[in-house]
């Protein structure tokens, strides 16, 4: 498999019949990482599609990649979330295409938000901290209550609330278009992964 024959792209409406797919996906493996996620609908994902706010990774007519964004906090902040690639097309570099490409399209239709995400995995950490992104407390996030009402889902839930949503087993990363970070002061992902296994271990998890 070559990532060259596969298609990176902002999602088009005639791939919402993917969001089926797409929720499978990410369902199925949250389970195999035994991680929680944030669940989402077929119907929300397609949303996501039609209103031009995800991207996709196609090999042929097979949909095997995707991410979407999403603004809060009246447009001060654009979280890029779901990202998945199928479990055949690993390891080929798609993630990052992913990434790059929801970058793209996040600085396009949102020019002035900080963006960031929210993540228990060292691909992604490693992904972020490689664009500028850097790791930061919860309350550096938005604090638009839609957003924090999307975790319910996750099976971490309680642990949100437990500390009044300043901390859970996710580590929080924001990109600030403003001051993005300078390579040399870009964090070590595995560094950020141990503290975020050591959370669960040694304090939240109890
Ligand atoms: C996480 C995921 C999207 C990575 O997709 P991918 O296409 O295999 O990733 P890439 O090939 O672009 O690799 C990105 C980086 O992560 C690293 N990486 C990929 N899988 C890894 C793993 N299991 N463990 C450690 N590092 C890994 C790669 O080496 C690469 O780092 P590098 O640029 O320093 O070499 C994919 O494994 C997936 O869909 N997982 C399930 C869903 C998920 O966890 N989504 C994130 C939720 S926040």
């Amino acid at each position: 498999m070559n990532i060259k024959d596969i298609t990176v792209k902002f999602a088009e409406p005639a791939e919402a019949k993917y969001a089926e797919l797409i929720v499978r996906l990410i369902y199925e493996s949250a389970l195999q990482r035994g991680t929680g996620i944030a669940k989402r609908t077929p119907e929300y994902i397609a949303q996501k599609i039609n209103s031009g706010k995800s991207v996709v990774a196609l090999h042929g007519d097979r949909l095997v990649g995707f991410s979407y964004i999403e603004s809060w906090g009246h447009g001060d902040f654009v979280a890029t979330s779901g990202l998945i690639v199928d479990p055949e097309y690993r390891h080929l570099g798609l993630a990052g295409a992913i990434k790059a490409k929801t970058f793209e399209l996040a600085r396009l239709r949102f020019p002035f938000a900080k963006l960031f995400s929210i993540t228990t995995s060292l691909p992604v950490m490693k992904l972020n901290s490689k664009m500028g992104y850097k790791p930061v407390t919860f309350s550096e996030l938005t604090d638009d209550e839609e957003f924090w009402q999307g975790c319910q889902g996750c099976k971490n839930y309680d642990i949100l609330q437990r500390n009044n949503r300043r901390m859970c087993l996710c580590t929080g990363m924001l990109y600030d278009p403003k001051q993005p970070l300078p390579e040399a002061e870009r964090p070590n992902p595995y560094t950020m992964k141990l503290k975020n296994t050591l959370k669960r271990v040694l304090h939240l998890k109890r």
